[in-house]
C-alpha cells in the first residue's frame, strides 16, 4: 500500500469527506453540548474539526463564536466550503493543535472529537490548556481501550490508525491531571449513533478504498476493543 500523507486512515477520512468521524457522530455531539452552558458570547475551538460538521452545528445552534483547526488541507477546504454554503462565520484555520499561534486564554470551550488519539497527546493537551480561559472546559471523545492488549494487537491497531499509543481510561485521566485539568468526568453513551455524511473528493486513490475496507473489518474484528469514552474537564 502507498503511504499517502500522515496516516492512511486520516487521508481516507479526508478524501471521502467523512463528517462526524467520531463514535456517536453528530447526534452524540449534540447531546454532549446540551450539558454545557454555551452562550452566544462563548468562544469555542473545535480541534481536528475535520469537515466541520460539529463546528457548524455549534455556530448555528448556539450562535457562538466558533473556530475550527485541522492539520489536513483537504479537511480544511471541505470545512470552509461547508461554512460558506451555510453562511456561517466560523473561522477555519490550518495547523497542528500541538503548536498553534492562537493567543493565550482565548477560548471558553475546546472540543476534540476523536483527535487526541492521533496526535502527540502531551503537547496537544498543554496547548489546549494554554488556549483555554481559566475555568474553561475541554470535552474530548476519545478512543479508549478497555484493558492492556497483547503487543501484536497493539501494533495492529496502532499501525492502521497511526496512533502512537493506546490509552486506557486511567491513562487518559493521568494525562489530563498532569496537564493541570480538574473535575475530570468520564462518560459513555452507548445508545447514540449517527450515519456519517460524506463529501467525496473528485479523485480518490484506489488504496483508500482498501483502507475503508480494512477499517470496516477492524471494527468488526475488534468491536469490544475499539471503544471510546467522553472526557470532560475544567482548567
Ligand atoms: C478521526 S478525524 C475526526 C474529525 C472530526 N473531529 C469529526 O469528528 O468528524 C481526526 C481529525 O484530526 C485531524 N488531525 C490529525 N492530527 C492533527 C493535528 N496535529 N492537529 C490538528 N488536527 C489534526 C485530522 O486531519 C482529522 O480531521
Amino acid at each position: 500500500m502507498v503511504f499517502i500523507q500522515g496516516s492512511n486512515y486520516l487521508q481516507f477520512l479526508a478524501k471521502f469527506g467523512v463528517g462526524g468521524a467520531h463514535p456517536g457522530g453528530i447526534n452524540l455531539s449534540k447531546e454532549i453540548w446540551k450539558a454545557e452552558s454555551i452562550q452566544p458570547t462563548s468562544h469555542l475551538l473545535d480541534v481536528g474539526c475535520g469537515t466541520g460538521q460539529t463546528a457548524a452545528f455549534l455556530a448555528s445552534h448556539y450562535a457562538a463564536n466558533v473556530t475550527g483547526i485541522d492539520i489536513n488541507p483537504i479537511m480544511i477546504e471541505k470545512a470552509r466550503h461547508r461554512m460558506q454554503k451555510a453562511r456561517l462565520p466560523v473561522n477555519i484555520i490550518q495547523g497542528s493543535i500541538e503548536e498553534t499561534s492562537l493567543p493565550n486564554e482565548a477560548f471558553d470551550f475546546v472540543l476534540a472529537e476523536s483527535v487526541l488519539a492521533f496526535v502527540d497527546k502531551q503537547r496537544a493537551l498543554q496547548e489546549i490548556f494554554r488556549l483555554l480561559k481559566q475555568g474553561g472546559r475541554l470535552v474530548a471523545i476519545e478512543f479508549t481501550i478497555p484493558t492492556l492488549l497483547s503487543s501484536q494487537l497493539t501494533d495492529d491497531i496502532q499501525q492502521f490508525y497511526g496512533f502512537d499509543a493506546l490509552l486506557t481510561k486511567k491513562d487518559w485521566v493521568a494525562l489530563l491531571q498532569q496537564t493541570g485539568f480538574q473535575d475530570i468526568r468520564i462518560q459513555k453513551n452507548k445508545t447514540i449513533s449517527t450515519k456519517p455524511e460524506f463529501d467525496v473528493s473528485k479523485h480518490i486513490e484506489s488504496e483508500l478504498y482498501d483502507v475503508m475496507d480494512q477499517h470496516i473489518s477492524m471494527n468488526e474484528k475488534y468491536e469490544n476493543i475499539l471503544d471510546y469514552r467522553i472526557y470532560s474537564c475544567s482548567k
